[in-house]
């Protein structure tokens, strides 16, 4: 018998405000044509002046619980991935924590960037096997509109703010890929990369949030080429192939990264849960709010294999493959 780490709710949050391509023409030399035809991004939702990314989660966190038919009582341990965090510390998990009303247990932050939120899994799972934990809320949180230079349009229009939750459970499985649950991961970073995607400012550097620099094009490179490449390690370690993939839930960063992934796993885009066009990119939130959207279309069956995978700064990236 193995402990597997099964999903048993999901859930998002994504600020009122809707902001459309249109708007940055009036403030940039750029276009909604380019910023369509380039990256698939359509809208992007952004947090209101004083709404937090613990106060994106919380809400997240709660509609994750009540799809799960749970109450803050029922959970263990709350890991949060953010880039964004509402202070340098306590940590947003423990922000939630105390917002749900939670007083036992534990909580912490994981930050990988747009990786985060599989990294955050991979924590949880491994939390989970260790008997640490039976219940646990992942959350994927950020307010990257926070760290936006909006005089810089390779950057300013590509991010976007949200929160998505999953709850996962404790359940017996036995030990192969017919199981539900987490069935492998896949983790990797690289930090030779740092200058192609960072933040330039920090506590222990400038005293400031600092703002995203990024040499996209070269991103994107990495991308196309390491987010393949992690899907097929993670399904191998699974035992499983990528023509028993039912959906790749990929980072929403860009539709073409997006369409060259899934073209080199050999999967037809009907098999890709799309947010990009609605959401942009939320770095460490897009997983887990692409999950809990497709989820509440109903778009999973139980036993369908997901593989997710994400890129970011670091560089950091992984995948995650798991039955629902
Ligand atoms: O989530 C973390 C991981 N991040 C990513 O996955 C992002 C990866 N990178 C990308 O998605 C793409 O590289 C971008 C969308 C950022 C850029 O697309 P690209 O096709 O790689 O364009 P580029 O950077 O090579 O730039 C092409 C041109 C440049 O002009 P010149 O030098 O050819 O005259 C840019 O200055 O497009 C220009 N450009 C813009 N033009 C209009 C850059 N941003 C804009 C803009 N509007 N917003």
């Amino acid at each position: 018998m193995t402990r597997r780490a099964v999903v048993r709710g999901t859930g998002h949050y994504l600020p009122e405000r809707i902001v459309d391509n249109k708007h940055f023409e009036q403030m940039l030399d750029t276009t909604d044509e380019w910023i369509r035809t380039r990256t698939g991004i359509e809208r992007r939702h952004f947090a209101e002046d004083g709404q937090t990314t613990s106060d994106l989660g919380m809400r997240a966190a709660q509609a994750a619980l009540d799809k799960a038919g749970l109450s803050a009582a029922d959970i263990d341990a709350v890991i949060v991935a953010t880039s964004t965090p509402d202070l340098t510390f306590p940590s947003v998990a423990t922000m939630i924590q105390s917002g749900l009303g939670i007083q036992r247990g534990f909580a912490y932050d994981v930050q990988a960037v747009c990786a985060g939120f599989v990294y955050a899994l991979a924590n949880a799972d491994a939390m989970l096997r260790a008997g640490l934990a039976d219940r646990l809320l992942v959350i994927g949180t950020e307010t990257f509109s926070r760290i936006m230079d909006w005089t810089d349009r390779s950057t300013c229009v590509l991010f976007g703010d949200g929160a998505g939750a999953v709850v996962l459970e404790a359940a017996e499985g036995k030990g192969d890929n017919t199981d539900r649950g987490i069935l492998a991961l896949d983790l990797n970073s690289d930090g030779r990369y740092r200058d192609l995607l960072y933040v330039d400012g920090g506590v222990a550097s400038t005293g400031t949030a600092g703002h995203l620099r990024m040499q996209g094009n070269l991103v994107f490179r990495h991308a196309v080429e390491k987010l393949a490449a992690t899907a097929h390690l993670a399904l191998d370690k699974a035992g499983l192939s990528p023509e028993q993939v039912d959906w790749l839930v990929p980072h929403q960063a860009n539709l073409r990264i997006i369409e060259a992934t899934a073209r080199r796993m050999g999967l037809p885009m009907e098999k890709v849960v799309l947010t990009v066009a609605d959401h942009g990119n939320t770095s460490a939130a897009s997983i887990p709010l692409a999950l809990s959207v497709a989820d509440s279309r109903g778009q999973f069956k139980p036993g369908d294999v997901l593989v997710a995978e994400a890129i970011g700064g670091g560089l950091a990236w992984g995948s995650v493959v798991l039955r629902w």
